[in-house]
């Protein structure tokens, strides 16, 4: 039987961050060391201000001031943090592939290559290693070849355990999760080595939400739950562009079919089109696996999810500058929000950086207010995605620190991400403030269309004719 003592978990960021401040609250005799190579997030995560931890996410501000230096610790010596740990969760990032074969659709597993490799160097006993990041299937079984042949000949075991918190929510998500999810080897050893990874989440999460299932189907089950998330997000929004043309108003719609108890009324709110780091991902990481298999039909099923979304973002930045009389050459366009979501400073596939692409493309001057993104990050996103000079992108593109300065003098606003705040603004103000005619372009449906049309802005919200 293993004895859990110390864990590491190689990876400080969105997952790795939150998940091990939870387990090390309710587990307060196991030690845990997040590590990374990254030092300024490290010193980040070890800042006294709660305000400048890397990532923002409601909740988790006060667990980490209550756990950090107790049993809780951010530190940038890996190898250490290895040696010295009985478990090991892999939490790095990895994203979709920019080159090579499988360019724009396998996950690039370099990172975790990477994380094998110092592992299996490093590591003096056995350990359990345990797959947090969303990876494609099989990839537990590349993690322990690398491990076997390249290691001290000590044991490993390999676990995926794939993430379901969603970001905005990660703390609620983690402390109240649907289910637990561990996939391990069908042999007593991997038994063994489940049953001390779901010991850790007994701490807090009743035993029959804690399902045990084979590696492949564990990890196949987290890109198939993202899969049909997304899938649902794309379906309402296909069905937004015909509420447009036929008069039909999305929410009405999303009502009348989320009463239907075998629908279920979550994930279908129209939007601008999803992001985040993970429903593309995922998915392109789905129809990949699809294809290599020679399942064509599967793969281009699940890809229509994706092409959907990509629609949806490039007939907003179209209704944009149609509505503005066909251009936005020199137009002040203010956004409200860049944040993929609300509730987050990730900015990872946020509809509002093709949004801005797209307006800068036709010239227009972005001005972006997002409560918590900074100008750099927006900077670097537009960057990203090569196709003009940062220098062109930053001229174009400004962070403001507040609402109003973003909006002044402004033809149209886009609100792109639902924070809270942007519906108790003072839209009377804003009106006085803009040019006329004063055009909003709601992507997330949150601001009330008739209360805006009667102080005199032209609104347009997707889904609604
Ligand atoms: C998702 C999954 O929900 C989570 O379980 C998984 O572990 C990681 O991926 P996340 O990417 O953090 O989480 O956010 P999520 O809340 O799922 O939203 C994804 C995108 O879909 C966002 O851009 C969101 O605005 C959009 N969305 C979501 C809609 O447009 N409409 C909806 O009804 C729901
Ligand atoms: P996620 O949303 O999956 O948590 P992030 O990008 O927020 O992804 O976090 C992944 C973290 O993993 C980054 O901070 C990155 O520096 C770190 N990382 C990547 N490779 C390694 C490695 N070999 N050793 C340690 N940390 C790593």
């Amino acid at each position: 039987m293993y004895k859990i003592q110390k864990i590491c978990c190689i990876g400080a960021g969105y997952v790795g961050g939150p998940t091990m401040s939870v387990i090390a609250q309710k587990n307060p005799h196991i030690q845990v060391t997040v590590v990374d190579v990254n030092q300024q997030r490290i010193n980040a995560w070890n800042s006294q201000n709660m305000d400048e931890l890397p990532i923002y996410e409601p909740g988790l501000g006060e667990i980490v001031s209550q756990v950090r230096g107790r049993n809780l610790f951010f530190d940038t010596d890996v190898d250490r943090a290895i040696e010295e740990a009985d478990m090991i969760f892999i939490s790095v990032n990895t994203p979709t592939k920019t080159y090579g074969k499988g360019k724009g659709m396998a996950a690039d597993l370099k990172y975790i290559e990477l994380c094998a490799r110092q592992i299996a160097r490093v590591s003096k006993s056995s350990k359990i290693v345990v797959e947090k990041s969303t990876l494609p299937v099989r990839t537990a079984q590349a993690i322990k070849r690398i491990l076997d042949q390249t290691g001290n000949g000590v044991e490993f075991q390999i676990l995926s355990n794939p993430e379901f918190l969603a970001e905005g929510t990660a703390i609620k998500d983690l402390l109240e999760p649907d289910r637990v999810l561990i996939g391990g080897a069908e042999t007593e050893r991997g038994n063994e080595a489940i049953e001390a990874l779901a010991s850790l989440y007994r701490a807090w999460v009743p035993s029959d939400r804690i399902l045990a299932t084979n590696v492949w189907s564990s990890e196949l089950s987290k890109l198939t739950a993202n899969a049909f998330l997304a899938q649902r997000v794309s379906s309402i929004n296909a069905i937004s562009e015909l509420c447009e043309v036929s008069g039909a108003n999305v929410n009405e719609v999303a009502r009348a079919i989320g009463t239907d108890t075998r629908i279920g009324n979550r994930f279908l709110k129209a939007s601008v089109g999803f992001g985040g780091s993970c429903f593309q991902k995922d998915i392109l990481n789905l129809v990949y696996i699809a294809q290599s298999y020679g399942l064509d039909e599967v793969a281009q099923y699940w890809e229509q999810v994706i092409i959907m979304n990509d629609h949806q973002k490039k007939r907003f930045s179209e209704k944009i500058v149609t509505t503005l009389f066909n251009t936005v050459s020199d137009k002040k366009i203010a956004f409200l929000g860049w944040a993929f979501k609300k509730d987050t400073n990730d900015t990872r596939e946020s509809a509002a950086i093709y949004i801005a692409n797209e307006l800068i493309e036709e010239q227009a001057s972005v001005h972006v207010y997002d409560p918590k993104v900074t100008q750099m990050q927006m900077l670097a996103d537009l960057d990203y995605l090569n196709v003009r000079s940062c220098d062109i992108n930053s001229e174009r593109l400004i962070a403001h620190q507040e609402a109003y300065s973003a909006i002044e003098g402004a033809h149209a606003i886009a609100v792109l991400t639902e924070w809270d705040e942007f519906v108790c603004l003072d839209w009377k103000r804003i009106y006085q403030q803009m040019q006329k005619p004063a055009f909003v372009f709601d992507g997330r449906g949150i601001l009330d269309q008739k209360e805006l049309e009667n102080i005199g802005f032209e609104v347009y919200t997707i889904g609604i004719g």
